[in-house]
């Protein structure tokens, strides 16, 4: 994990607040797992909470805020996803969603979006691209220090 990212995945965590949601998408092993674990790693997290949801959800919290950490390769779609309860959780705390394509419709339309993309050239190379939509989060991207 390189300096950039490190940096980054610091300075986003300060600026995301309960209600947030970002969506990580990219081909299977692109580095959305070991974003969300170097976030974590700069979250003063207090337990790691496990799931009743089938794995689709894992919880983190310290005294102030939750993050919930998505991997919803699995599922069929949004339908599957409400099923679950899934979308009940966006209200409590600030969500990052691995696949969250495949759930697209059952996503709020303001969020922020990282792709990720592995370099033929570099196995230990990342390329991240960087998306908001609605002006909080246009806002949030801009300020972001990276
Ligand atoms: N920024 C990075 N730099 C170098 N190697 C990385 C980076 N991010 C991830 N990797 C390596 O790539 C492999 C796959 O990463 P990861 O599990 O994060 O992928 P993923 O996108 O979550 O895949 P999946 O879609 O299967 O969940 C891991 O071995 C990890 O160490
Ligand atoms: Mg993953």
């Amino acid at each position: 994990m390189k300096k950039k990212q490190e940096h980054l995945q610091k300075s986003l965590l300060g600026k995301l607040n309960i209600g947030d949601i970002v969506v990580l998408l990219g081909d299977l092993g692109a580095g959305k797992t070991k974003f969300v674990e170097g976030f974590l790693e700069y979250f003063n997290l207090q337990n790691e909470i496990s799931s009743p949801t089938f794995n689709i959800v894992n919880e983190y919290r310290n005294e102030s805020i939750a993050i919930f950490h998505f991997d919803v390769y699995r599922l069929s779609g949004s339908e599957e996803f409400y099923e679950i309860g899934g979308d009940e959780f966006f209200s409590q705390g600030i969500s990052l969603i691995e696949w969250g394509n495949i759930i697209d419709s059952a996503l709020p339309k303001e969020k922020i979006t990282i792709k990720f993309e592995q370099l033929s050239s570099n196995i230990n190379k990342r390329v991240l691209n960087i998306e908001a939509t609605g002006k909080k989060y246009e806002e949030i991207l801009r300020s972001l220090e990276v």
